[in-house]
C-alpha cells in the first residue's frame, strides 16, 4: 500500500494565457484530511477538480495510490470510481429517486449485484439519516439532504479518497451542521481527504494538514491546528484574522 495516497508533483495549469495555478506539490497520506484555504480565485477549485480529472493541467503530475496517472478521458472515467467528489450544487438527477440515483454507478460502471448495492445504499442512508427518503424525487427534498444524497452517492462507490468543495456553501446555515457533522464522521472513519471549506471552525476540527493557496500558489503547508494558532505567513495570518469564527 502507498505511504501517500496521492501525491501531486509541480502541476501547473493555465485557462488560456492565463496561469491559475503554479508549481502546486503535496501530498495526502491515507486516512489524512487536507484543507485548502485562501481567498477567492486562490484556485482551490480548480486544484480539486484537477484531482478528479474535470480540469486538465499543462505539466506535472498526479500519483495516485501509487501510479503516476496518465490522464486520458479512460483513465479518469476508471478513477472516478475510486476517487468520490461532492460539489456545492448537488447534481442529483432530478427524473430519478434517492435511491436511483445512488445505484446509477455502482449498477452501471461498477456492475454490481443490484441487492448488495441496494443493501450498501440503505445503510449509508441510514448513517445520514435519510433511509425514510429513498424513494423520495430531488424536488422533494431540502438542500441539506439533497447535499447528504450527493455525499452517499459517491461514497457507495467505496472510494479511496473523497474531494469536497464547499458542500455547506449554498445551504440555509440551519443546514450547515448536519452535513459538516458527517463528513467529520467520514474523518473519524479515516476516510481520505481533500476539503475545500469557508467553515473555520470546521477546518479547524478537521484538517490534519492545511494548505494555503494565493495566486495559484501554496504560500505554506502547516499542520492543522498549528496554522490556526500561528501560520506560518502574515499572508495567511491576515485572511484568518478576516474570516468570522
Ligand atoms: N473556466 C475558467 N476559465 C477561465 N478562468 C477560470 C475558469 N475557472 C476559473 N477560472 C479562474 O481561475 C482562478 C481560480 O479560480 P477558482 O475557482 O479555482 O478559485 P477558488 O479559490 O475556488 O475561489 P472561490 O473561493 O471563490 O471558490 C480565478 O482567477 C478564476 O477566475
Ligand atoms: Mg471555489
Amino acid at each position: 500500500m502507498a505511504e501517500h495516497l496521492l501525491k501531486v508533483e509541480h502541476l501547473e495549469k493555465s485557462y488560456g494565457d492565463k496561469q491559475v495555478l503554479r508549481d502546486i506539490s503535496f501530498e495526502v497520506d491515507e486516512g489524512n484530511v487536507v484543507v485548502l484555504l485562501g481567498p477567492s480565485g486562490s484556485g482551490k477549485s480548480t486544484l480539486i477538480r484537477c484531482l478528479n480529472g474535470l480540469e486538465d493541467y499543462q505539466a506535472g503530475s498526479i500519483v495516485f495510490n501509487g501510479e503516476t496517472i496518465q490522464p486520458s478521458e479512460k483513465v479518469w472515467r476508471e478513477l472516478r470510481q475510486q476517487i468520490g467528489m461532492v460539489f456545492q450544487s448537488y447534481d442529483l438527477f432530478p427524473n430519478l429517486t434517492v435511491m436511483e440515483n445512488i445505484l446509477l454507478g455502482p449498477m452501471k460502471v461498477q456492475r454490481r449485484n443490484k441487492a448488495e448495492a441496494t443493501e450498501q445504499a440503505l445503510s449509508l442512508l441510514k448513517e445520514v439519516g435519510m433511509e425514510q427518503y429513498a424513494d423520495a424525487y430531488p424536488r422533494q427534498l431540502s438542500g441539506g439532504q439533497k447535499q447528504r444524497v450527493a455525499i452517499v452517492r459517491a461514497l457507495e462507490l467505496n472510494p479511496k479518497l473523497m474531494l469536497f468543495d464547499e458542500v455547506t456553501a449554498s445551504l440555509d446555515p440551519e443546514m450547515v451542521r448536519g452535513v459538516l457533522e458527517i463528513i467529520l464522521r467520514l474523518a473519524k472513519d479515516k476516510m481520505t481527504m481533500v476539503v475545500v471549506t469557508h467553515e473555520m471552525n470546521f477546518a479547524r476540527q478537521i484538517a490534519d494538514k492545511i494548505l494555503f493557496l494565493e495566486d495559484g500558489k501554496i504560500l505554506e503547508q502547516t499542520a492543522g491546528e498549528q496554522f490556526f494558532i500561528k501560520p506560518q505567513t502574515n499572508r495567511a495570518q491576515t485572511f484568518l484574522e478576516s474570516m468570522d469564527f
